[in-house]
């Protein structure tokens, strides 16, 4: 039995021929009507998914959208520079740049402070000014050096025609000891040294117990006297690593 309102309009469902009938009939429709129209095409389109309610459809195309567009961006950023190529590359730059400035100090870079000579490992100062032999010690300690103390015959050679006749205290006294030299770092004055001495010294005349460089070798002189002096020390490695 029918329970329904009989002056109310008996509410159908469109059969898929009826929804034909009314897209090609060339009725216009109102924008509401669109969206039937709309969802019906798309219903259309899936073919045996046309049971399947538009709403829920639409939701699967959207999200198949989205999977396309995530897949495209992933392969995207997979294949542009990753952050770790960035940071191999910039690295790299440091590492150029590191190379540049060793290679700018090592360029840069004296065995010997300014006004000092470089000779075999050590670097030397020549007094311009004169002072006692005392004084002498002093005036290097205070540059952290010592009144020179000649280990080689190289460097005595070295040292002798430097000073050019100029009198120079160097490190050897017998002040501890008459006739007996010994260096200041504590060494006695070796035999094969000797030769060094000019004919007929040391002589101490008058108290002689300081030696220096005088004429074309060395002589023994009064530690009071003023004359110039040699600072020694080593010099400073200057390698590129
Ligand atoms: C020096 C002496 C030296 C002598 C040699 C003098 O002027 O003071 O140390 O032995 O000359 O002739
Ligand atoms: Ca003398």
């Amino acid at each position: 039995m029918d329970m329904s309102d009989p002056k109310k309009p008996m509410a159908r469902h469109l059969g898929p021929l009826d929804e034909e009938e009314l897209i090609t009939s060339g009725i216009r429709h109102s924008p509401k009507d669109f969206g039937f129209q709309w969802t019906y095409g798309l219903r259309r389109f899936t073919g045996c998914l046309g049971q399947v309610p538009a709403s829920l459809a639409l939701q699967l195309f959207s999200l198949a959208l989205f999977t396309v567009l995530l897949v495209a961006i992933l392969v995207q950023v997979s294949e542009a520079p990753g952050s770790q190529g960035l940071e191999n590359s910039k690295q790299e730059e440091i590492y150029q740049e590191l190379t540049h400035l060793k290679a700018g100090v090592a360029r840069l870079c004296r065995p010997c402070p300014w006004d000092w000579t470089f000779f075999q490992g050590n670097c030397y100062f020549f007094s311009k000014t004169q002072r006692n032999w005392h004084d002498s010690i002093t005036a290097c300690q205070e540059v952290g050096a010592q009144l020179v103390v000649i280990k080689t015959a190289e460097e005595q050679n070295f040292l002798q025609l430097l000073t050019s006749n100029r009198l120079t205290w160097m490190g050897l006294s017998d002040l501890k000891h008459e006739g007996t030299w010994h260096w200041l770092d504590g060494s006695p004055l070796l035999l094969s040294f000797m030769k060094y001495w000019n004919k007929g010294e040391p002589n101490s005349s008058g108290e002689e117990d300081c030696a220096e460089f005088r004429s074309e070798g060395w002589n023994d002189s009064k530690c009071d006297w003023r004359k110039f002096w040699i600072c020694k020390n080593t010099s400073t490695p200057c390698s590129s690593d």
